[in-house]
């Protein structure tokens, strides 16, 4: 029988009873054991919030056509809680049947608990709430961020005890916390304080299975690999973890997208090369982060991510296969036809063939590596030469080549084009008022203006800042609206009518909340990685031109999210807890600062009740409004795209569903360089995203469209499109 009080990571977890039905998991150095089994780990990952479940069949039966034999996912706590002791698992949340659906297609499961998981998501992952527990310092050694972690962890846990492959599930693999290394100079001693607590919180469930922690890690997890090329970091990596496996949790094989930057891609070659790579110098274990990367769906994304989060997949955004997956495929067929090779063999020892060219021997299997990035190769093996193109490698058996990642196979190509699919009837429009027409009783009096969330809890994106000022004679005439501190984007209305609105460029990476400079320069000082856009200035300033009369003006500033950060850095290494949004200084125009008091509303009068109401909706429109239309559903199965070209910046719902954001903000600004290595940005000048997903589950016979959008923007250029194959 399974014995619940095994609690080591180096040793089978219990005796395997003949009759057992149950799977044990265990490792050796080599590679993660099922049952016994030295097994190759050909993993995805398809995080279960970025689709619906209608779409999770098809795509888990994609990836074991494609030899994928496990699916990896995140755990999102943000999501699932998001009021506090409020537990949703319904719809796309419902992680049960996305596991059950993996098992059906004989797919093990890698449990990304986190529950800190970086992902792109709001948050990074937590719930909003946990930002203002009194006290609360995230990701340390910290007890009211402790006890709510060992909280949500032990409920996610219990939850999902019969999905643990010890249980008859397919949960093979747990992990927990997430590449810590990335902020430990900031936490020291009690960051690895909090990370030994972590472990051994994960330890004390029991789970009988292994647990991994990736890019920072502890005794009693395997400690894993991410990065865009895996081999590179092995020998460091095992020289500091003789006893384990080498694991890459993530291969990226293409990166996210943000607003005003291009769109991301690596070319399948370049991908295919990472993992054949990975393998020959000894890894036993990848996993695609993100196999299929799908959409953020509502607010889910993080500041600054677009609703996209195609990630240039193997699966694309819709879920279906690309030239990548199945280039992808072809390559997992051939590991795995000689898996028997791989892990009966120890780590191949490299035989130099040239300055950047080697090869490795797993019995008959032998993988010929040229890494130089630029020039091909031939080179010599057992008297027979090959030519190699850059950065590529050939896998051969007795001889006779198996794989080439340099070559696409051209049956493997696909083409997508997006074609009208259906009519949207003309858009009707109700304007969204400003703060002062507003009856509002959730209205808030201060003496300054206090950031946003406090008041909005994050439930919407949107706060109103509403103050007056008196300009005197002397005073009249042009300036400039300086916003001490402010998130993310800004509407700045006098007198009810558009006057300024900015930033034009907003950074990933920002400076602190707080403005201490000198703690920011220390900062960045001590990373042992470099982030690119840092900069000492303070990104939350937010400066416009601004005309103002003589008299007294009724200022109306809208403040607008764009989702919460995932990490410290995006906020120049302060704690995550230290996140803001709406403005939190004092506003000055020509450098006197407005005296106030502010009145602060939270959210647009409609955003709980438009998305869904029939009535009252007129022709015409323009400015910051409601605009809603209809359609028929289209004689297809799948998804549709919504075509946004012509609109600024806003939300879409379908039928009461939030889609997401949208922003048709052009590409204008280039991005990190240090990805150039593996990735490359393309669609400079167009906007970063233009086509949104309307899943097919979310589709009715009669379907109801309606977007909010912030500035303006042209309803009749909206359109349906479906994409199919060239
Ligand atoms: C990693 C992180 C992931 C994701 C990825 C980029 O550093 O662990 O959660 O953020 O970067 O897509």
């Amino acid at each position: 029988m399974f014995s619940r009080s095994v609690g080591h990571f180096d040793r089978v977890w219990r005796d395997s009873a003949e009759d057992d039905p149950m799977t044990t998991v265990s490792y050796d150095q080599r590679a993660v054991q099922i049952d016994g089994e030295r097994t190759l780990l050909l993993s995805g990952a398809i995080h279960y919030p970025r689709s619906t479940p209608a779409q999770w069949d098809a795509m888990m039966a994609r990836s074991r056509a494609a030899g994928l034999n496990v699916i990896e996912t995140y755990v999102f706590w943000g999501l699932h809680e998001r009021e506090r002791g409020v537990f949703d698992f319904s719809g796309r949340l419902d992680l049960p049947l996305f596991c059950r659906t993996a098992q059906k297609h004989g797919l093990h499961v890698i449990l990304r608990i986190g529950p800190y998981i970086c992902a792109e998501i709001n948050y990074g992952g937590f719930p909003a709430w946990l930002r203002d527990l009194p006290g609360i310092q995230l990701r340390t050694l910290n007890q009211p961020y402790m006890d709510e972690m060992e909280q949500w962890v032990r409920a996610l846990c219990a939850r999902m005890e019969p999905y643990f492959a010890p249980n008859g599930g397919p949960i093979i693999m747990a992990q927990i916390e997430n590449e810590y290394n990335l902020i430990a100079e900031t936490y020291g001693e009690q960051g690895q304080a909090y990370l030994a607590w972590s472990i051994h919180l994960g330890q004390s469930l029991e789970l009988g299975v292994p647990w991994v922690m990736c890019v920072g890690g502890m005794p009693g997890a395997i400690e894993t690999i991410n990065g865009f090329y895996g081999h590179t970091m092995i020998d460091d990596h095992q020289a500091k973890h003789p006893d384990q496996p080498l694991i890459w949790t993530e291969n990226w094989p293409g990166w996210y997208d943000i607003w005003q930057r291009g769109h991301h891609i690596r070319t399948p070659e370049n991908v295919a090369y990472g993992v054949a790579r990975f393998i020959a110098a000894g890894g036993t274990g990848v996993n695609y982060y993100m196999w299929h990367g799908g959409t953020n769906f509502g607010r889910d994304a993080m500041y600054l991510q677009t609703t996209s989060y195609d990630y240039d997949a193997p699966l694309d955004e819709f879920g279906f296969e690309t030239t990548k997956s199945n280039h992808c495929a072809r390559l997992h067929a051939t590991l795995l036809a000689q898996r028997a090779a791989l892990l009966t063999n120890p780590r191949a020892t490299p035989t130099p063939l040239g300055e950047q060219q080697a090869a490795y021997a797993y019995g008959d299997l032998v993988f010929l590596c040229n890494d130089d990035t630029e020039q091909p190769a031939t080179v010599s093996h057992a008297g027979t030469a090959y030519t190699l193109a850059p950065r590529a490698v050939l896998l051969l058996a007795g001889g006779a080549v198996l794989f080439d990642t340099a070559q696409v196979a051209a049956a493997d190509t696909i083409t997508r084009v997006v074609r009208p699919a259906g009519e949207l009837a003309p858009f009707t429009f109700r304007a969204e008022p400003l703060p002062g027409a507003r009856a509002e009783s959730t209205a808030v009096m201060v003496a300054q203006p206090v950031e946003q969330l406090q008041l909005t809890r994050d439930r919407t994106d949107y706060c109103w800042y509403l103050t007056h000022v008196d300009v005197p004679d002397a005073q009249a005439g042009a300036g400039t609206l300086t916003l001490s501190f402010a998130a993310d984007l800004v509407y700045v209305y006098v007198d009810g009518v558009l006057a300024a609105h900015g930033p034009a460029r907003l950074d990933e990476n920002r400076s602190r909340t707080d403005g201490d400079r000198e703690a920011l320069a220390a900062a960045i000082a001590a990373r042992h990685f470099a982030f690119a856009d840092f900069t000492l200035v303070n990104s939350f300033a937010i400066e416009l031109p601004l005309t103002l009369g003589a008299g007294s003006h009724e200022i109306a500033i809208l403040a607008c999210a764009l989702g919460m950060v995932k990490g410290d850095w995006q906020i120049g290494f302060e704690n995550m807890a230290a996140e803001k949004k709406g403005l939190w200084g004092p506003v000055f125009w020509r450098s006197e600062a407005l005296p106030g008091p502010w009145q602060l509303v939270a959210g647009l009068a409609g955003e709980q009740t438009l998305p869904l109401q029939t009535g009252g909706w007129q022709t015409g429109g323009g400015g910051m409004g409601w605009y809603r239309s209809t359609f028929a559903r289209p004689a297809t199965g799948a998804g549709l795209v919504l075509d946004l070209q012509s609109m600024t910046k806003g939300m879409a719902w379908l039928n009461g569903q939030c889609i997401g954001r949208y922003w048709l903000t052009p590409a204008a600004y280039p991005g990190d360089t240090w990805l150039a290595t593996a990735v490359h940005e393309v669609g400079m000048g167009a906007p970063t995203q233009r086509y949104y997903h309307l899943p097919a589950e979310w589709l009715q016979d009669d379907n109801v469209l309606v977007l909010f959008e912030e500035q303006g923007g042209d309803p009749a250029q909206v359109q349906l499109a479906r994409r199919e194959e060239a």
